[in-house]
């Protein structure tokens, strides 16, 4: 059967209205201005759009009722000032507006994106890049929208509201009575669709991020997609959740559509209300036909400030939704949050390194690693050799502090990682790693990724050194050539020289380098092999290499398996003993151990005269 799980996405933690409300607040303070002027211009359009009522109750009533027929052009020419003022005002407010919009939608996404970038990579392990894509892109509007919009119709209705329930009291207070009899209804329908919309909206959310997670997990492998014929399948199960998505809307959608016209038919009883008892009022003479017509026409500006707030609540709800999304990433805790006395690694680092009894495991009950203990003294190299899974590339990662150990202590000249800061750690380190990842620009681009004021001439003494000079200038765009999303465009092994020649600029007194000449030839890897140890003589290096000829002269290897060090020594040591090593040796080159002990020692021994030195430092 083919895969059918769906894509791993976390429900966030459920936060209550005043909590998404309050943290929604803390978006205004910069922009207090641009709001104060949104709010004066809704303001002063809902101030004229009271002119209809006004204007006809006086036409039917002085105009009409009195035949003045002369004071109607001026009543009309007031009616159509009224009218400009009010559409004048509206459209400055929905310039205003759209400018404070996209002034949240920035500060949100600068403030989401600079977390995530700072959150432990632990939680990239466990988030999809969908996920957290629908989060910055979609969520985002959803909780700007309500903060925004929402913000300026909730004010903008509560005083209408109020405006037109004290002018309707005091134009006949009796009949204002009825008009405000279906509002306790309106408020208990509220509350129902508050607590039903917003279980509703989670699952949409979720929904659409799986979808989205689903979505961006399949263009990363349509390779493989193709590749293994499962274009129709994928389709399918790309059907199943956008299905999912399409039915989780509905629901959101439906129960939309029973609350909302519900609520506006409680609405208009009122104005039925107002027509039973206003009516005998008018015939009895308490009241003039002009004042009821006017009292009627005032009503739409009291029932529909109420409607709009009922739109608000789903605005809410759903943005509500978004902001449990939004605030889960933001109230994640940072990748060095537990540093807070940390000083900088000390300068210059002279790449001193020591594990002290660590061990790691990632959450699971297997540990994948157990009780290291190694020394890397400055400018030695560390080879870490051993089967697939063995825990090489973990070893490498804690040095970056990319995980936290579970115990044990690791220390560079000394001074425990834990207590340095995280730049200053990383600074001093230069990784090749072994998923070459390039961005999505040109070559230099990449090469200078991590030294942005190297020259032109630093930059080609790199891709020199990591061989991939000649191939970048025989391109047609040379070093302008743009590599495609990961490097895509390149073969693997020139994205591995790229990478190579990144880490060789980056010039750290660290280097470490996993599985860094895997995929390039014999031929190339010999040669870079040259430039790594012209590079690697004076930094201390962590080669992780399955080909055990790369590794050959390093001043030690530990030989890793299922997380132990299961052995060390040099090469030559390591030969001697009847091991794993000796095994793998073995495996790789049956020649190698057949053949001349002797010889292959001592062109073991003599390529690496740091080897000897190392040995009586023991
Ligand atoms: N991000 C992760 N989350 C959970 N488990 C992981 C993660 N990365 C690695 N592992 C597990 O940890 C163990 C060690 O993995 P590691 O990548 O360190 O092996 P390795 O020695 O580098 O192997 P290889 O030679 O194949 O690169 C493996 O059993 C692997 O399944
Ligand atoms: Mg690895």
């Amino acid at each position: 059967m083919a895969k059918t799980s769906a894509p791993e996405v976390a429900l966030p933690k459920a936060r209550s209205n005043w909590e998404i409300l309050h943290r929604a607040l803390r978006y205004f303070r910069p922009h207090w201005k641009i709001a104060t002027a949104n709010m004066a211009c809704a303001l002063l359009s809902l101030v004229f759009s009271f002119a209809f009522p006004q204007v006809t109750q006086f036409i039917i009533d002085d105009v009409v009722g009195h035949h003045e027929i002369s004071l109607l052009t001026p009543a009309i020419m007031a009616l159509l000032a009224a009218y400009l003022a009010r559409d004048f005002f509206d459209s400055l407010r929905i310039r205003v507006n759209s400018i404070f919009e996209q002034d949240v939608i920035y500060d949100m996404r600068g403030e989401i994106y600079g977390r995530l970038q700072r959150l432990p990579v632990q939680s990239f392990d466990k988030t999809s890049s969908g996920d957290l894509m629908t989060r910055v892109m979609d969520d985002v509007t959803a909780v700007e929208r309500v903060v925004i919009d929402g913000f300026e119709m909730g004010v903008i209705s509560l005083v209408s509201v109020l405006a037109v329930g004290t002018i309707l009291l005091f134009k006949n207070a009796e009949l204002a009575l009825y008009v405000v009899v279906p509002v306790p209804i309106l408020i208990i329908g509220t509350l129902w669709y508050t607590k039903a919309a917003h279980a509703r909206y989670r699952m949409q959310r979720l929904a659409a991020a799986t979808m989205n997670a689903l979505l961006s997990d399949n263009l990363q492998g349509v390779r493989q997609i193709k590749a293994f014929g499962q274009e129709d399948q994928e389709g399918a199960r790309f059907a199943v959740y956008a299905d999912a998505l399409r039915r989780r809307s509905l629901a959101v959608m439906n129960l939309w559509s029973i609350y909302s016209p519900a609520m506006n038919f409680v609405g208009s009883l009122g104005i039925i209300l107002v027509l039973i008892v206003g009516g005998p009022l008018v015939v009895s003479g308490r009241m003039t036909l002009g004042e009821l017509v006017g009292f009627i026409f005032y009503l739409p500006l009291f029932y529909d400030p109420i409607g709009r707030l009922h739109r608000l609540n789903q605005m809410f709800q759903a943005a509500r939704a978004s902001s449990e999304r939004i605030y889960d990433i933001i109230d994640t805790t940072e990748e060095g949050a537990n540093r807070q006395n940390a000083v900088a690694l000390s300068q210059p680092v002279r790449g001193d390194v020591r594990y002290r009894n660590v061990s790691f495991s990632y959450g699971t009950s297997i540990d994948a690693l157990k009780d290291i203990t190694l020394h890397a003294r400055p400018g030695q190299m560390i080879a870490l050799v051993g089967p697939t899974g063995a825990g090489k590339s973990t070893l490498v990662n804690l040095l970056l502090a990319f995980y936290q150990r579970s115990a044990g202590k690791i220390e560079i000249d000394g001074q425990d990682i834990d207590r340095v800061t995280i730049e200053s750690l990383r600074g001093a380190i230069g990784v090749v790693s072994q998923d070459v990842f390039l961005f999505n620009g040109t070559i230099r681009e990449n090469v200078l990724f991590a030294c942005g004021d190297a020259t032109d001439e630093d930059v080609f003494a790199a891709c020199r050194a990591a061989n991939c000079h000649e191939f970048i200038q025989a391109l047609p765009d040379g070093y302008d050539s743009r590599v495609g999303e990961r490097g895509i465009r390149l073969s693997v092994g020139e994205r591995q020289r790229i990478s190579i020649a990144r880490a060789i600029l980056k010039n750290a007194p660290i280097l470490i380098l996993d599985e860094a000449t895997a995929s390039v030839d014999t031929a190339t890897e010999h040669l870079i092999q040259e430039a790594l140890q012209r590079l690697t003589s004076h930094r201390t290096s962590f080669v992780v290499a399955h080909r055990l000829s790369t590794v050959r002269h390093a001043d030690q290897i530990i030989v890793l398996r299922h997380g132990e060090i299961v052995e060390r020594g040099t090469h030559a040591e390591l030969l001697k003993r009847d091991g794993l090593y000796r095994m793998l040796c073995r495996t790789q080159d049956e020649t190698y151990l057949d053949g001349d002990m002797g010889r292959i020692l001592s062109f073991a021994s003599s390529n690496v005269p740091k080897t000897m030195a190392a040995e009586h430092e023991r």
